[in-house]
């Protein structure tokens, strides 16, 4: 089973941990986490000081520079980014190649992998100016290749990118906007998803962040270890778990909205049958993020003037939960998923998108881990052991013997 163990190799002796739950595999100076207290900082700030008086292109610079930037830097990093949301035209057509009804996150990933064929000028890691082209380049197309893969999937015609527009508004543009027609830019919608994002911006050694870190210890550029990351992100057990949580709750309000029964097979551990964003691996607390979701997720609809019956099934799920000893001695606690999706549904998102959004809030703390990775002096190439258990030795045996 999974556990620790310390074993005899040739080498000499491993440790077993399955899932790396004890396993540090690197240092870091990004994200502190503080999973009993329910404590996130980035560089040193409380996620919630953050959330309330920051902005998603600013916390990214603090997450890959280490440091706010001044004013000067910040509009230096912003004008930067701006120059680079187009797509080149070749990589356009790339989108036609996938099926109408492809999920967005492998179109995702494909085409952020392509970038390594399409910018070939700013792939080499030990190359800092290369680095930091790549940096921009990801930050500012990213956005870009999400609204079109989201474009791809209705059929509707590709908005390039108006940049006189920040970086959400602009996602937002060009993702539910129509060419040659005025996009009218909810205020409400660009502070909610920019908050969104900042709150999504770096987890520490998370299973798409070690992803990252894992391709890129093979000195992979930037690109190509990060659509690793995306491709991580994608399972429903991490960032895939936002839609999984929606697709939860509309089950159970087509089933009558019976929370109770559910719950229930939940704790009867029905096969494939878990309470979708609950949960963690390092929180054995409230997620400080799921808080400050919880809140947000009240406000936005409130403000939108959307009633969903989704949000109090949601909110009834987990008043049962906090009062449940299954979940109370399992210190399962909402985790940043479960309130999410309620809320990008009530901005107009569909389900499938919302794994992609958070692939969107994560990419800063990927490109921070990836570059603190490779400015490190002693970083080896990531090549875990393994406790062998199949056969010591046999004889190959013919096809007529088998
Ligand atoms: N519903 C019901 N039971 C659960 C849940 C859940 N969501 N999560 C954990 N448990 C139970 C397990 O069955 C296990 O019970 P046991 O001790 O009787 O065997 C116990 O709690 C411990 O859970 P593990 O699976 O061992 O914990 P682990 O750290 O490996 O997994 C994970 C963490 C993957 C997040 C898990 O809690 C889960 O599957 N949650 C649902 C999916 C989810 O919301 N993922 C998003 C994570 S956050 C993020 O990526 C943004």
């Amino acid at each position: 089973g999974v556990g620790l163990g310390k074993f005899l190799s040739e080498t000499g002796l491993t440790t077993f941990d399955g899932g790396f739950v004890n396993t540090s595999a690197c240092k870091s100076a990004i994200t502190y986490i503080d999973g009993e207290a329910g404590i996130l900082r980035y560089r040193g700030i409380p996620i919630e000081q953050l959330a309330e008086r920051s902005n998603f292109i600013e916390v990214s610079y603090l997450l890959i520079y280490g440091e706010l930037p001044t004013a000067s830097e910040l509009d230096a990093f912003t004008d930067r980014i701006r120059r680079h949301t187009l797509l080149h035209e070749d990589l356009k057509r790339f989108f036609d190649g996938f099926p109408r009804n492809a999920h967005p996150m492998p179109v995702l990933s494909s085409a952020v992998n392509a970038l390594s064929a399409y910018y070939q000028d700013s792939l080499d890691p030990k190359d800092p100016e290369q680095v930091e082209l790549s940096t921009v380049r990801l930050l500012a197309k990213l956005p870009t290749i999400a609204a079109y893969a989201y474009k791809k999937s209705v059929g509707q015609p590709f908005l390039y990118p108006d940049n006189s527009l920040s970086l959400v508004e602009n996602f937002l543009r060009m993702t539910f906007g129509f060419p040659a027609e005025p996009y009218d830019m909810n205020p409400e919608i660009v502070k909610a998803l920019d908050m969104l994002f900042v709150l999504h911006a770096d987890h520490e050694q998370n299973c798409s962040t070690s992803t990252v870190r894992l391709v890129g210890s093979s000195q992979a550029n930037l690109f190509t270890s990060i659509s690793g990351g995306i491709n991580a992100l994608w399972g429903p057990l991490h960032g895939g778990a936002n839609q999984a949580v929606l697709e939860m709750l509309d089950k159970i309000k087509e089933g009558g909205g019976d929370t109770t029964d559910f719950m229930n097979r939940v704790k009867n551990k029905e096969p494939g049958v878990k309470l979708m964003g609950f949960g963690h691996r390092v929180y054995k607390n409230y997620d400080p993020r799921a808080a400050i979701v919880k809140k947000t997720a009240d406000t936005v609809l409130e403000s939108l003037g959307v009633n969903d019956d989704l949000l109090d099934i949601a909110k009834g799920l987990e008043e049962v939960a906090l009062n449940d000893d299954y979940f109370i001695s399992r210190k399962l606690y909402p985790n940043v998923d479960f309130y999410t999706g309620l809320i990008y549904r009530a901005m107009g998102f569909p389900t499938r998108m919302f794994t992609v959004l958070f692939a969107l809030g994560r990419l800063p703390g990927w490109i921070a881990h990836w570059q603190e990775m490779n400015a490190d002096p002693s970083t080896k190439i990531g090549r875990p052991r393994q406790v062998y258990t199949g056969y010591t030795e046999r004889d190959f045996a013919p096809l007529d013997q088998r």
